[in-house]
């Protein structure tokens, strides 16, 4: 572990394989489905608002920690803080539970590439499509482990230089390409109703659930409570401004999500005429609405198919980053090497991958707190783990170690860190009290307490 520490070779290096873990399914997939279900312009308003105070605030203190303790995060805040061990076990728990249901999701963008590879992507656009895909029993297993596979394979031989090249030139691609079909997108007609959903916020569309949602979105997208940003900060060397650097991840993982929401939600207004029960519909958005897109689009289905393997490249590098993270607790706390560590992680992963592809067929009757089981791990793991990882981690940097202890360690590199001011006010006060009643209030509407 010691002689990884050097890591990246300077800011640019961090700022991209920062940004290579947060760029994912989270801003492709979950991102234009939960913009489109809780409140279109007033979702993307929250989001942002969150983005530049709590998402700036928490990745600051995240890669502080990690660059002033040297440790990723399961010994970080030991080192910081006996007491606080248990936040280290805490944060390599979210990975685990997040990493078979992302697989899930991976192996569905995997069958959507190979659809529009061998020519059947109009099938895909066809209505109904995705339901009866997922409702299967073979295919989806067949592709969750064709995704699984792939992404233990790379973590197993640890190719990572290869996958920072291919990051440096699939990154500006897929940004030109969400781009491009976030133009076309929202050229359909009748798109123009869905582009104004979008982008003007209303305030009868204002809800808690869109607050609990969108904080949610930000700490997933971000990579952010979960002792990712941790890791990835002990490897930062001294000289990198940690303030700019952050800015722009958040501006690149933000900017993304913003494409793929405009790519999306205009085109599911030009396809159902605004009908409600098609912004509502949840993980099967993307799935659903663009092979639409591309079937109307002409050189669709070659556009389709350049369009679903960056998704899957952007999917592999972040379940490459989970599936590290968690590797590498196995390796540190059972003391084993990293052939075992994959085989243990590999086997939970299938197992509870499995569960989630059965909650969609011959589970589909069964329901946990009301949800499906792949809604259900996202919410555990979104909802429940990291809000109560991100409030304790505000009161470790607030009231222990001290918000003044990762100000010295931004001004380290001799440079000024501007936000200090917000950074204190947010990690202090604002963010623990705040994302505590978000919390308390998911959790009550779980349950059917309260209804928001
Ligand atoms: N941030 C990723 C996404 O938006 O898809 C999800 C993720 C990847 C979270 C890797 C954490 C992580 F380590």
């Amino acid at each position: 572990m010691e002689q990884k520490r050097s890591g990246f070779s300077g800011k640019l290096g961090f700022v991209l394989a920062a940004a290579g873990s947060a760029v994912g399914l989270g801003n492709i997939w979950r991102f234009p489905y939960l913009a489109a279900k809780y409140g279109g312009g007033m979702f993307l308003l929250v989001y942002i608002i969150l983005a530049v105070t709590f998402g700036f605030s928490l990745m600051v203190a995240e890669i502080g920690i990690g660059r002033k303790s040297q440790q990723s995060a399961i010994t970080a805040f030991k080192q910081l803080d006996k007491r606080f061990s248990f936040l280290g076990y805490l944060a390599a728990a979210v990975p685990a539970v997040i990493l078979p249901y992302y697989s899930v999701i991976g192996g569905w963008v995997t069958k959507y590439m190979a659809d529009f590879f061998t020519g059947n992507g109009s099938a895909a656009a066809q209505d109904g499509y995705f339901g009866n895909y997922i409702s299967q029993v073979g295919e989806p297993v067949l592709y969750f482990l064709i995704f699984m596979a792939l992404t233990v394979f790379i973590v197993l031989f640890g190719v990572e230089k290869g996958i920072e090249k291919v990051s440096k030139v699939m990154m500006p691609v897929l940004v030109i390409l969400s781009i491009g079909i976030a133009i076309y997108s929202v050229t359909i007609p009748g798109a123009m109703e869905g582009v104004i959903y979008y982008l003007k916020p209303e305030l009868e569309n204002f809800s808690v659930t869109t607050v609990i949602a969108a904080l949610g979105q930000l700490f997933y997208s971000m990579s952010l409570a979960m002792g990712i940003m941790i890791t990835y900060g002990s490897y930062m060397k001294r000289e990198v401004n940690v303030e700019s650097s952050t800015r722009q991840i958040s501006v690149f993982d933000t900017g993304i999500a913003f494409f793929a929401g405009l790519m999306i939600i205009p085109a599911v207004f030009a396809f159902s005429g605004g009908d409600e029960s098609a912004l509502g519909q949840g993980p099967g958005l993307m799935f659903v609405t663009l092979p639409k897109v591309f079937e109307t689009m002409a050189g669709g289905q070659i556009i389709g198919a350049v369009f679903f393997v960056l998704v899957l490249l952007a999917a592999l590098t972040s379940s490459i980053s989970l599936t590290e993270t968690v590797v590498a607790s196995l390796m540190d706390k059972l003391h084993i090497k990293r052939i075992p560590a994959c085989i243990i992680v590999l086997a939970s992963c299938i197992l509870l991958g499995l569960v989630s592809i059965f909650g969609y067929s011959i589970w589909a009757d069964v329901t946990v707190i009301g949800m499906q089981f792949l809604d259900f791990f996202d919410f555990i793991s979104n909802t429940i783990m990291m809000p109560i990882l991100a409030i304790i981690t505000c009161i470790f940097v607030g009231y222990f170690i001290k918000p003044q202890a990762i100000i010295d360690e931004v001004e380290s590199a001799g440079v000024k860190f501007k936000s200090k001011k917000l950074f204190v006010v947010m990690i202090k006060y604002v963010s623990p009290i705040f994302i505590l009643l978000i919390l308390v209030s998911s959790i009550l509407n779980a349950f059917g307490v309260i209804k928001i």
